[in-house]
């Protein structure tokens, strides 16, 4: 299934983004972050207060958090090379200088939380992670549908609610460099669901009939995130995670993959 905007005019950047734009939000984002991280005292950087308990449990999602944005740079990087057309191209270009950076920051939470390399990829091959959602991602090659999946849909539950509820999580427990990553990731997510969005509507604005082949995407995609709610166990997370994709997702004509509530 492949699906083509004829009339590629009917898909404009809506963050408007030239290179100097780019640079400018990217370097402001850069030094705010920089400057909340400052506020962190080094013991507390260095996961010295936290609870043994809440590193042991932690390391599965900091492998959630890590691997995601590894996943990304790759498949945005790959959707950049096949992009169909100029301004499309041009969004997945900027959005890989922000997945690296995202990438850079869960990196040294690893780090700084002392884990030792050899036990990051076994945290997140195990069941109940994202692993298989990406891995699925990792597969694709066509621009289109790696961006309807990846920014509509993934991105577009794991959004802004999402990461507050994770930011909060690790806040509440001490963890304030996780929480500070989350609020400087939130902040591009949302460019990058936004052009995701925009994609999928002009999509489906063209030609209705391609409605059923989002569909379809949708629910191979929330079919593979299903396992991160551990059969009930993360419902808070879970729903809102779909509550959040729902949001975008029925105005513009698809249907639940899973009820809520
Ligand atoms: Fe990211
Ligand atoms: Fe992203």
């Amino acid at each position: 299934m492949r699906l083509e905007l004829k009339d590629t005019s009917r898909f404009k950047d809506p963050a408007n983004l030239t290179w100097d734009r780019y640079m400018t939000i990217q370097t402001r984002e850069r030094e705010r972050y920089l400057a909340e991280k400052a506020t962190i005292p080094e013991d507390v950087l260095n996961f010295k207060h936290v609870s043994p308990r809440y590193l042991s449990n932690a390391v599965e999602q900091f492998a959630n958090n890590y691997y995601s944005e590894e996943a990304a740079t790759r498949y945005i990087g790959t959707a950049a090379a096949h992009a169909p057309f100029e301004e499309l191209k041009k969004c997945c270009v900027f959005q890989f200088a922000d997945e690296q950076r995202h990438l850079e920051m869960d990196r040294e939470v690893f780090d700084r939380a002392g884990i030792p390399e050899r036990d990051w990829l076994p945290a997140w091959e195990q069941p109940g992670t994202t692993c298989r959602f990406f891995r699925h991602l990792l597969e694709l090659e066509d621009a289109v549908e790696i961006i309807v999946k990846a920014n509509f849909v993934a991105e577009g539950a794991a959004g802004p609610g999402t990461f507050a509820v994770l930011a909060d999580g690790a806040e509440a427990r001490g963890d304030r460099l996780s929480a500070v990553n989350h609020h400087s990731r939130v902040r591009d997510e949302t460019r990058h669901i936004s052009y995701g969005r925009a994609l999928t509507k002009a999509l489906i604005d063209e030609n209705p009939s391609n409605l059923d082949v989002i569909q379809k995407w949708q629910d191979q995609c929330l079919r593979l995130f299903v396992e991160v709610n551990k059969g009930g166990h993360r419902r808070a997370w879970w729903e809102g995670f779909l509550a959040s994709y729902y949001k975008i997702a029925l105005p513009l004509g698809l249907k639940k993959t899973y009820p809520l509530g």
